[in-house]
């Protein structure tokens, strides 16, 4: 049955081939041999050929039930198990069992806005040596319904988006492999260096809306951390960044963001410790009344080869002598890439000819 299935597969393959029918692998430059299921067997999904990767792509709209996923991959022939990816959204699919699709395995699983309930450990059991990205957010997993110890069995997953999920605790991670997570959305009010020391290779955190407290030990542990994404957290810290609070300990650091904060007051040193030489701070839209030489001088100085950059508009700033230093050095200021002083104009305008500082 399966024999004579794929003979039929690979004679109409050909056909669609000019006759030449390549066996993947051979024959760089040429067209390769289109590994993907019937339609009519995969159906709502739909198989694309990932030509330059020479793996498949299954695109799923419009799937109704869990049972009608599960069945694709019970019932299915599929002639290659590898596929790249596979993109399920807005379906109704609640619990996630065991071996969801069976033995086909992916780079990628993407089942966003599918009001997900719960995974099994197992769910993606034939992708745990090959996955790099999972993304499912805009569900409606928990601390207690989402398996976090699981991802230490994925030894390539870098990627784990799984924002907008009613999570309330940050989770412990224990996974090397993690790069780049985000609890965009999530009720999750603090994380401790403990829950992010397991994760030592991450580059990228994001958390929002409603961070309001970290130690300032926190990123002690983050030495390849480039992004800190801290932004729209309207309860964070109370508006005061005092002493020592952003810690930073890595040398590829490049990203904070911290704007829509409400942050009236930075006090000398709270953002300090190891980061790049191209730091961009990203300060719009709080509360700041100036640009402190004492705060921001040894930042900017974090700024110098060119590529850094601070975003300060929509903060009331005062244009007074106390932002002279700023705005009297070329060199500083061409790193200034937003901000007004709360008469409206642009701090690169500001005439400073007449000021007597
Ligand atoms: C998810 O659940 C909500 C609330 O019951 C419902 O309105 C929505 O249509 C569901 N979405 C899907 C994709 O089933
Ligand atoms: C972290 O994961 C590793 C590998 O799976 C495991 O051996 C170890 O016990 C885990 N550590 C914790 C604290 O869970
Ligand atoms: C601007 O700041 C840089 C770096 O601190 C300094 O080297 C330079 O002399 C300053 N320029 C002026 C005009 O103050």
């Amino acid at each position: 049955m399966l024999a004579t299935l794929l003979l039929v597969f690979v004679c109409l393959v050909g056909a669609t081939h000019s006759g030449q029918p390549n066996i993947p692998g051979k024959d760089v430059g040429q067209p390769r041999l289109d590994l993907c299921p019937f339609a009519s067997e995969i159906y709502p999904c739909q198989c694309t050929w990932a030509v330059d990767l020479s793996e498949p792509d299954l695109y799923c709209p419009h799937i109704e039930s869990l049972e009608q996923l599960q069945n694709i991959f019970l019932t299915a022939f599929f002639p290659t198990k590898w596929f790249w990816r596979i993109r399920v959204s807005g379906a109704p699919l609640g619990d996630l069992p065991e071996d969801l699709f069976n033995d086909v395995h992916f780079d990628e699983i993407r089942l966003n806005s599918c009001n997900i309930t719960s995974v099994h450990p197992d769910a993606f059991r034939a992708s745990k040596p090959y996955l790099d990205t999972l993304e499912l957010y805009s569900n409606l997993l928990t601390d207690e319904t989402f398996p976090w110890w699981s991802l230490s069995e994925y030894p390539k997953l870098w990627r784990v988006h799984l924002h907008h999920n009613p999570f309330s605790t940050f989770p412990t991670l224990n996974t090397s492999a993690l790069e780049d997570i985000n609890f965009w959305e999530t009720p999750i009010t603090t994380f401790t260096r403990d829950q992010l020391k397991g994760a030592p290779n991450l580059r990228i955190l994001e958390v929002n809306p409603n961070l309001e407290s970290f130690p300032a030990d926190a990123y002690l542990d983050l030495g390849y951390l480039e992004e800190l994404d801290l932004s729209n957290n309207p309860n964070l810290l109370g508006g005061q960044l005092s002493f020592g609070q952003v810690t930073l300990n890595s040398p590829n650091f490049k990203y904070l963001y911290l704007s829509n904060n409400a942050i009236s007051n930075i006090e000398v040193d709270a953002i300090t410790g190891v980061t790049s030489t191209r730091l961009k701070l990203f300060l719009e839209d709080n509360l700041l009344t100036t640009v402190n030489e004492d705060v921001f001088k040894p930042l900017m100085d974090r700024m110098l080869d060119g590529w850094g950059e601070l975003d300060v508009e929509g903060n009331p700033l005062v244009c007074d002598c106390d932002m002279y230093w700023l705005l009297n050095n070329a060199t500083f200021l061409a790193n200034v890439r937003t901000g007004s002083c709360n008469d409206g104009q642009y701090l690169h305008d500001v005439d400073i000819s007449t000021w007597v500082c």
